[in-house]
Formats: C-alpha cells, structure tokens, sequence
C-alpha cells in the first residue's frame, strides 16, 4: 500500500505572474507537487477555470475557491486511498464534482491533484514518472518528441488582436532530440541578430511563450520569411519545417476572420492556408479554423490533410467527445492534447488513446501561462505521442519541459528514438 496521507493546495504564481493552484500530496515516499497551467487564447469548450471573481485581489484571477475546493472538499474524500489507483481516484473526483464542465471543483483544483497522485504513483512503483505513464497508457516507452518551438508570438500572446498566434520551428532533420533541441536553440538566437539589426532593441521584446514579438511586423509572411533566414544561417536549411497556430477563434467575428485589415470567409481561409503552404514548408496547422466552424475543418482537412498535419486545439479541448464527433466528420487527423482543458490524467490518456486508434497523431502541449512543473515532458515521452509544443527554447517555464527531455533521453541511452520527419507515422508502429 502507497496510502495518500495528506494533501494541500495553496495559491501560487504562473509565468504570468497569475494566481495559479499548486498540490503538495504526501505519501511514505514523499511529497509529490503539481501545479496547473492556465490559458489566454482558451478555447470556449474547454473545462471550468475556478477564479476567484473577487476584484480586490489580482483582478479578480484568485484562486482561493479552488484551492478551498481542495483541501475541504477533495482531500478528504482522497487521503487514505492508495496512490497506485489513478483512475479509480480520477473516478471519485469526476463523480465528487459531478458536472460535465468540473463546473463544481474547477478543473483547476482536480488537475494538479490527478498529477500529483500520478508521481507519487510512479516513485511507489519505483518507475521513472515517463515509464509510469507508459503503464498506465499501455505502452513501452522510448520515444522523444519532435518538438513545435514556437519563436515568433503574435495574437494575445504579444498584446496584439487579429494576427496569427503561434510561429514554431519544427526541427524534422536532427537525428535525436538533444540534436533538435540545439538547432531550434541556434536558430533562436540567429533570429534575435536578425531582429535586433532590423528593429533595434524593440525587435526583441518576447512574448508570453518565450518567442520574439517585434510589433513593427504583423503579417505572417513577414514572420516566415525572418524564421527561415534565421534557419538558413545557423546552417539547417531543409532540416526544419515550419508549424503555425493560428489559435483563429481569436480573429472569427459573426462568421468572418479578420487578420490585420483583411476579412476571410471560412472558404477564403482555407484557399488563404493552402497557397500559405505551397510558399513554404509548413507540415502542421492547428486551429486554422475556429472551434465551431465544422465544415470549413472539414475543408481544409480534405485539400490538404494529406500533406499537412491538421491539428484540433480549440476545436477538440481535449475532449473524447468532441474528438469523437470530429473523427467521424474528418474534421482534422490530429489532436492538441492540454491537460487542464479536460482537467484528470485519465481522462488526458483517454483522448490521446482515442486520436491514436484512429490514426491521427496527438501533440501534447503547454499553456502560455506556464509554471515550473514539467509533468507534460514525462506525458509525451510516456504515450509515445511523438510530438510537444511547449514554447521557444527560452525562459524557465518552458525550458523546465525541454529540460527534462533531455533528461529522459540521456536515461534512455541507446533505446531512445527519435521519430524526426516520420511524426505523422510514427505513433502507430
Ligand atoms: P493558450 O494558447 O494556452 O493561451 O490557450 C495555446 C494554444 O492556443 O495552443
Ligand atoms: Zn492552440
């Protein structure tokens, strides 16, 4: 027996500097901790974010309801039960709240509890946390993820309205991760030369993710065209492709986008995507369209889903059964996987479970508000999902992730593998 002898949850800072909730859970073996990330550009569908919507604390972003909800409500219903049992007590908490939206608790009080009994978990087993979620999901892990290095921020992740969100380098190319990890790194900082020759100081301003966000550019072929020159002088040229988040229920107004000055219909988006991707070499689109427009999904997934990865955020929030519904309507072929949208371990596994027995790929991902728990490095390695997205290679908040990759990798020593540009593959060998 592992038995959970205590649990606490207090009130702590995210890379924001927002209220998150953090989970100190002891066992015999230790203290396991957990915290819960938090979204800006968060999907409409996504689980209950609890804020306190009190106005004379952090601009009503507190979060003492959850963390109340904690440790009144959840705690004792979970000390004294064994650690070992991560859906039995995910179960418990499920039905404890028992809304469809964890309305009750807050996803983010039910989160970083869920984690917290999955390491605690993983050391009474005597596994690596990674090894332990490979257990618990039905595989023998060995993979290390291609990472989405996302280097130039736009949208409301650099203070701007109705422009393209995510930039990210792909590095396809490398040979293993620790490879990669350096050319996106090299690439970063030929990117800031070029920036700061252009722009001044101003060109350098980074954004929530840790990427550049020069406000003196705004249209994406500007972004592009600066990431590839950056690519091309650290000398990879051909060895990194190109991913975009749009995040475009950002920009979706009464059934029309707006970037900049222009306006799409869903159609004229998806044309607008298609010649973007026959300019350069993008291999991965995430919610291109917006997380209710169905049909022009099922569009983009038609003309170009064959060659590119298209990738439901917003649209899927983690969520089997909208996942379900998209499958069957051929909407994307894969899935962003984002624990705190969906708000318990099991539930996480369970859609991950769900893109690859389709088929489709799932990228695991961070939030752009951030902390220091790099629970999702060991997630990705431990379902073999083959793919994270988790920021640029800068600032501790993202760098915790690509860190403890590293760590994965070199304890994986010659079984590593590194799945490079077979991604899209790779999952289901
Ligand atoms: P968010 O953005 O964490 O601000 O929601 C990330 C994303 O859209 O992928
Ligand atoms: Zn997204």
């Amino acid at each position: 027996m592992s038995k959970i002898i205590s649990i606490k949850a207090r009130e702590v800072l995210d890379s924001r500097g927002n209220p998150t909730v953090e989970v100190d859970l002891v066992t015999e073996q230790g203290i396991f901790r957990s915290m819960t990330p938090s979204g800006a550009s968060a999907g409409q569908h996504e689980a209950l974010e609890l804020r306190d919507k009190d106005n004379t604390r952090y601009f009503g972003k507190g979060t003492l309801k959850a963390v109340a909800n904690v440790n009144k409500k959840i705690a004792p219903k979970i000390v004294g039960l064994d650690c070992i049992h991560q859906e039995t007590i995910d179960n418990i908490m499920l039905k404890l709240d028992g809304t469809e939206n964890k309305d009750k608790f807050g996803a983010n009080a039910i989160l970083p509890v869920s984690m917290a009994v999955t390491k605690a978990g993983a050391v009474a087993k005597n596994l690596p946390l990674y090894e332990y979620i490979g257990v618990l999901f039905g595989v023998i892990p060995h993979k290390l993820p291609v990472p989405m290095c996302n280097v130039i921020n736009g949208g409301k992740h650099a203070g701007q309205e109705n422009s393209i969100q995510e930039h990210m380098l792909m590095p396809t190319g490398a040979k293993s991760f620790s490879e990669g990890i350096r050319y996106v790194s090299e690439s970063y900082q030929h990117l800031a030369k070029l920036l700061k020759e252009k722009f001044g100081a101003g060109g350098v301003l980074i954004g929530d993710e840790g990427g550049y966000a020069p406000p003196q550019i705004s249209t994406v072929n500007e972004r592009l065209d600066l990431m590839l020159k950056a690519v091309e002088n650290s000398g990879y040229k051909d060895l990194m492709h190109i991913a975009l988040d749009p995040a475009s229920s950002e920009f979706f107004y009464d059934g029309k986008y707006k970037i900049g000055n222009k306006t799409f219909s869903g159609g004229e988006m998806v044309d607008f995507y298609v010649d973007l991707c026959k300019t350069y070499p993008i291999i991965s689109i995430e919610d291109g369209l917006a997380e209710d427009d169905w049909a022009s999904w099922v569009e983009l997934t038609k003309k170009i889903g064959t060659e590119v990865q298209i990738v439901g955020d917003d649209l899927f929030v983690t969520n089997t059964k909208r996942i379900e519904k998209g499958i069957k309507m051929g909407a994307a072929n894969s899935v962003l996987i984002k624990l705190n949208q969906i708000g318990t371990v099991t539930e996480t596994l369970n859609a991950i479970k769900m893109a690859h027995d389709q088929g489709w790929t799932a990228v695991v991902s961070h939030r752009s508000g951030e902390t220091e728990d790099n629970f999702i490095a060991d997630l990705v390695v431990g379902t073999s999902s083959g793919q994270i997205k988790t920021g640029a290679p800068a600032r501790s908040d993202r760098n915790a992730k690509y860190n403890q990759l590293l760590r994965i990798e070199e304890q994986l020593g010659e079984k590593a593998e590194y799945p490079g540009i077979d991604f899209r593959m790779d999952h289901l060998a």
